[in-house]
């Protein structure tokens, strides 16, 4: 950024100590109807409940707004995720637990994510694509096999398998309320 000097913010440290609140950025990655955005809002409830600061951004909410400019080429995609990931590390500055669910579906833009934050947990929300299409709770795997959306993931359009993650969740294997406790208490075990 050309004649824009970067103006120093309270130190982090400080606000954390007086504040009592640490912030970190806890990303969930998988494909639609993996589970993600229901078990990153039961983590952010229980973090909520147990007095922590949490706020979830979500990409089909924030797609309505903030990235409503955004469809979903590779192109819009990364701008998607870039600006999820610039905000989520404000959010973590100020002392909240960013969680973020957002499919994410490529190696670069989780590492893009990962480079902007300071403590990052990176949750692999796994269930086999044929589960995802069976469970399809809006109906959107049924319109793009039918060729009525295009560039849908995992149909037309690629997941790659995250290489590096802290958290592994097998939805087809284990419930909703069993892996966000298993986020939850990552989360209270490294805060
Ligand atoms: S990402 O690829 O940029 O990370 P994001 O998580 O924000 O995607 O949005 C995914 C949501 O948008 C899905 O849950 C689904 O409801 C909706 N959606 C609409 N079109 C597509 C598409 N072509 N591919 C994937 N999801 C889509």
């Amino acid at each position: 950024m050309t004649n824009v000097v970067w103006h120093r913010n309270l130190d982090s440290k400080y606000r954390q100590e007086k504040t009592g609140n640490k912030g970190m950025v806890i990303w969930f990655t998988g494909l639609s109807a993996s589970g993600k955005s229901t078990i990153a809002s039961l983590v952010e409830k229980n973090l909520i409940d147990s007095g922590k600061t949490a706020y979830l951004l979500d990409g089909d909410n924030v797609r309505h707004g903030l990235c409503s400019d955004l469809a979903f080429s590779e192109r819009d995609r990364v701008e998607n995720i870039r600006r999820l990931a610039e905000v989520a590390a404000l959010f973590e500055d100020s002392g909240v637990i960013a969680i973020v669910s957002a499919i994410t579906p490529m190696e670069k833009m989780r590492k893009l994510a990962r480079s902007k934050a300071k403590h990052f947990v990176l949750v692999y929300v796994k269930a086999d694509l044929d589960t995802c299409i069976e469970r399809d709770p809006k109906g959107l795997y049924e319109k793009a096999l039918k060729g009525e959306i295009k560039g849908y993931t995992g149909i037309d359009s690629p997941f790659e398998q995250p290489e590096q993650y802290e958290i592994l969740l097998d939805t087809d294997k284990y419930d909703v309320l069993t892996c966000a406790n298993k986020v939850t208490e990552y989360i209270q075990g490294v805060l």
